[in-house]
C-alpha cells in the first residue's frame, strides 16, 4: 500500500515521518550528528526451506552475474523479457541525475502486458478475479483485457486524446481502473492515477500540473457498505481545471445503467457503457520510445504544489516485471493478490504493470477489508485459493488486532509466500504473518521501495536470503545501495545512517514532471552522486538493511539518535499492544523526549500500572534513554484514507501546536480525541 503524503504544514512541520521532505532534507538535519544508534537488535533467522529453494525462480548467482556488469545484467533482462518493435541500441546513457534506459528501441508496454500473451494461446488465461465490495464478481481473462482495453482506447481517440496527451483516472477499484490504465498506454498517452479517497481539489491540483485532457472517473464505489460518490469531485476539479475537455464516466454504483444519481454535463461527459462499448475491439497498439512517459504519480498532499513522479516505458516494464518474478518467485499457475490500491505506486508496478507482463492471474479487491466482517480478506483467499499474499504492516497490524479467530476460520493453506511493503514492518507483526497468516511454512519477503524507485529495491529473494524478521535484508541484484553519515561516507556494518542509491537501475523515475530543479534538489543534491531515498537506515553485523523510516523519524534523546520503528516496534511486542505511534517531543534537558502513542488490544484496560509496565518494557528492549517519557492510550491513531498514521499531526499534539489541514484524513474526530486527553501522557 503506498504512502499518502499528508497535507503540506507550514515549513517548519514539513518533515513528516511517514511521509515524505518536499524540500531537500539538508536543511532539517543537524550539521554533524552521530550515526543513527543501533539499540534494538533480533536476531532470529529463517532460512529458506529445501522445498522452496529447490523450486525458487531466483538464484544467488544473480548477485554475481549484476555485479560483474550491472548494465549488461539489465540488457539481458530487456532482451529477454519484452518484446520490442525496434530493438534497443544502447543499455544506459547516464548524465547525473538525468537517465536513459535502452535507447533506439521502441515498444507498446499495454502489447506486452496483454496481447503477447494472447497471441501465444493464453487468451483465455484469467488476468484478474474481480471481488466487489457488495459481493458482486467479475472474471476477466486476457483475452478480456486485450477486447476491453482497445476499446476503451478507441474511445479515448474519439474523445481527441492522441498520444502524449495526460489522462487523469479517478476512479474505484473496479476492473475499470487497469482497463483505463492500458488504453492510455496503448495509444502513448500519459496516466495520472489519483487516488479515489483523494479530493477535488487535489483531483484538479494533479490535473493542472500535468494538463490532462480527459477525467475517467465513476459514479462511485462502495466502501464499508456505503455508495462513495466519485462524480461530484470531477466535476467540480474540471470545473477549476480549464484543459479538462471531457470526462467519461463508469456506471459503477448504477451497475452499467446511467446512474440516477449523477448529474451529466450534455456534450462535456459520456457514459463509458455508451460510448466505450460501441468502439471497435481492435485497435493497434502504438510502439513508443523506450523512454516514452508511461505515467505521472504524484506524491504530495493537497495545499502545496504536488510533485508528479515521472516514470517512463521500457526501463519500468524491464524493472517491475523482473522484481515481480523473482521476489513473488511467480509460476504460470500461482494465484496472486496485491491488496494495495491502484492509485498508489504499489498498484501500477506489482497489481497492473509487473504482473501483466509475467501474464500472472491476479486478485482485485475493491472495498474495506473489515467490510463485511473481520474475515474478508481471508475468506477471499480460500475463494479464491490464493498463493501470493503481497499487503502493509499497517493491515497486517489491524488484523492481529482483531486476534487469529479471524484467519482461523478459514483454510489459508493455498498460501506459499507472503510480501509486506510500505512501512518498516515491527517484528512482531512479521512473526504473526509468518506464523497466523503463513502457518510458519511461507516465505515471507518486506520490500523496501518507493513511488520514486518504481521497482523493489531492497528485498530478500525467497529461496535464496536467510531472512530476519522486521529486516528488508539485502539490495536485489544489480542495485547498489549503501548507508552513508552526514558526510556522505558509508557507515560500516553494525551502524546506521541515511539511505543512499550509488547507481542508477531501469525503472528509477526520471524526474518531477515540468521541474528539473526540484528533481535534482530533492534527491541528488544532499550527498552529491548519490539518491537520497529520505529513509534511515542501518546494516547489522552481517550487512542487512534495517528501516528506520523516514530521518524525520529519528529523534535525538540526550545526543542519542534513536529510530521512532525502533520504539514502536518494541511497544508492539509487549502482549497487550496492539499499535503504536512514537514522534519526538521538544524537551528542555534531553532535546527531544520519546512520546509513544498506544493502542490497546480487544479487552485490555488502560492504566497507570499498565504504562508503567510498557515503560519498562522498552527500557529493556531497547535501553533505558528509549523509555518513552509520555504514553498515551488512544483508542485510535490519525491515519491517512490509505491507512497511514499521520505523525505530523501526532507531532503537533504532542507539542500542543495548532493543527493544521486535516481533511486527508479517514476520521477527523480520533484527533480530538487524543487531544484533549494528552495531559495525562507524562511520566
Ligand atoms: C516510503 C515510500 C513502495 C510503495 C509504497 C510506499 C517507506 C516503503 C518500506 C519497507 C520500510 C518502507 C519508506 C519509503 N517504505 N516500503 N519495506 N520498509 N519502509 O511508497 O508512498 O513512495 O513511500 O515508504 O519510508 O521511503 P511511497
Amino acid at each position: 500500500m503506498a504512502r499518502e503524503r499528508g497535507p503540506d504544514g507550514p515549513a517548519a512541520y514539513n518533515r513528516r515521518s511517514n511521509g515524505k521532505t518536499e524540500e531537500p532534507p539538508v536543511s532539517v538535519e543537524p550539521q554533524s550528528a552521530p550515526a543513527i544508534e543501533n539499540l534494538l537488535s533480533e536476531n532470529r533467522t529463517f532460512p529458506p526451506s529445501a522445498e522452496f529453494a529447490a523450486q525458487a525462480n531466483a538464484r544467488a548467482s544473480l548477485y554475481e552475474e549484476a555485479e560483474r556488469d550491472f548494465v549488461g545484467f539489465w540488457e539481458r533482462q530487456a532482451r529477454e523479457r519484452i518484446s520490442w518493435d525496434t530493438p534497443f541500441t544502447t543499455g544506459l546513457e547516464w548524465d547525473l541525475p538525468f537517465a536513459k534506459w535502452f535507447g533506439g528501441g521502441t515498444l507498446n508496454i499495454t502489447y506486452n502486458c496483454v496481447d503477447r500473451h494472447v497471441e501465444r494461446g493464453l487468451g483465455d488465461k484469467i488476468a484478474y478475479h474481480w471481488v466487489g465490495e457488495p459481493g458482486d464478481i467479475r472474471t476477466l481473462t486476457y483475452a478480456d483485457l486485450m477486447r476491453e482495453s482497445s476499446k476503451a482506447a478507441n474511445a479515448l481517440k474519439a474523445l481527441g486524446v492522441r498520444t502524449g496527451d495526460r489522462v487523469a483516472i479517478y476512479l474505484p477499484m473496479i476492473p475499470e481502473l487497469p482497463i483505463a490504465m492500458l488504453a492510455c498506454a496503448r495509444i502513448g498517452a500519459p496516466h495520472t492515477v489519483v487516488f479515489g479517497g483523494f479530493s477535488a481539489e487535489a483531483l484538479s491540483d494533479r490535473i493542472n500540473d500535468c494538463g490532462a485532457k480527459l477525467i475517467i472517473t465513476a459514479d462511485g464505489g462502495w466502501r464499508r457498505g456505503k455508495e462513495v460518490l466519485l462524480k461530484p469531485a470531477a466535476d467540480a476539479a474540471a470545473a477549476a481545471a480549464p484543459s479538462i475537455e471531457n470526462i467519461l464516466v463508469v456506471s459503477r454504483l448504477g451497475a452499467g445503467e446511467p446512474h440516477a444519481g449523477t448529474a451529466m454535463t450534455a456534450g462535456r461527459d459520456h457514459w463509458w457503457h455508451e460510448l466505450v462499448d460501441g468502439q471497435s475491439e481492435t485497435c493497434p497498439p502504438v510502439p513508443v520510445d523506450s523512454e516514452h512517459m508511461l505515467y505521472l504519480l504524484y506524491t504530495s498532499g493537497t495545499t502545496a504544489k504536488p510533485k508528479g513522479i515521472l516514470h517512463t516505458t521500457a526501463g519500468y516494464l524491464v524493472g517491475t516485471s523482473f522484481t515481480h518474478e523473482m521476489i513473488f518467485d511467480i509460476k504460470p499457475d500461482d494465484v496472486y493478490w496485491c491488496a494495495a490500491d491502484i492509485g498508489w505506486v504499489t498498484g501500477h508496478s506489482y497489481i497492473v504493470y509487473g504482473p501483466l507482463a509475467n501474464a500472472t492471474t491476479g486478485v482485485i479487491y475493491e472495498g474495506a477489508p473489515d467490510t463485511p466482517g473481520w474475515d474478508r480478506f481471508w475468506q477471499i483467499v480460500e475463494d479464491y485459493k490464493v498463493t501470493i499474499l503481497y499487503t502493509a504492516p499497517t493491515a497486517i497490524r489491524a488484523f492481529m488486532k482483531q486476534g487469529p479467530e479471524f484467519p482461523a476460520k478459514h483454510d489459508l493453506s493455498s498460501l506459499r509466500l507472503l510480501g509486506s511493503v510500505g512501512e518498516p514492518i515491527n517484528p512482531e507483526a512479521w512473526l504473526w504473518y509468518q506464523q497466523v497468516i503463513g502457518a510458519g511454512r511461507t516465505p515471507v519477503v518486506d520490500t523496501w521501495w518507493q513511488t520514486e524507485t518504481g521497482m523493489i529495491l531492497i528485498t530478500p529473494l525467497p529461496g535464496v536470503t536467510t531472512t530476519k524478521p522486521g529486516s528488508a535484508t539485502f539490495p536485489f541484484p544489480g542495485i547498489s545501495a549503501d548507508v552513508v553519515d552526514t558526510d556522505g561516507n558509508s557507515v560500516p556494518f553494525g551502524g546506521g545512517g541515511y539511505l543512499v542509491l550509488k547507481r542508477p537501475w531501469p525503472a528509477m523515475l526520471r524526474g518531477i514532471y515540468g521541474d528539473p530543479e526540484r528533481f535534482k534538489q530533492t534527491y541528488w543534491s544532499r550527498f552529491p552522486g548519490m539518491y537520497f531515498a529520505g529513509d534511515g537506515a542501518k546494516r547489522d553485523e552481517e550487512g542487512y538493511f534495517w528501516l528506520l523510516g523516514r530521518v524525520d523519524d529519528v529523534m535525538n534523546v540526550a545526543g542519542h539518535r534513536m529510530s521512532t520503528t525502533e520504539i514502536e516496534s518494541a511497544l508492539v511486542s509487549h502482549p497487550s499492544v496492539a499499535e503504536s505511534a512514537v514522534v519526538g517531543k521538544n524537551d528542555e534537558l534531553t532535546g527531544q523526549a520519546v512520546f509513544a502513542f498506544v493502542i490497546l488490544k480487544a479487552g485490555q484496560e488502560p492504566s497507570d500500572e499498565l504504562a508503567k509496565t510498557l515503560r519498562e518494557h522498552v527500557s529493556k528492549m531497547i535501553s533505558p534513554i528509549a523509555r518513552p517519557k509520555f504514553l498515551l492510550f488512544v483508542p485510535d491513531l490519525p491515519k491517512t484514507r490509505s491507512g497511514k498514521i499521520m505523525r505530523r499531526l501526532l507531532r503537533d499534539i504532542a507539542e500542543g501546536r495548532n493543527l493544521g489541514d486535516t481533511t486527508t484524513l479517514a476520521d477527523t474526530g480520533v484527533v480530538e480525541t487524543i487531544r484533549d486527553n494528552t495531559g495525562r501522557a507524562e511520566d
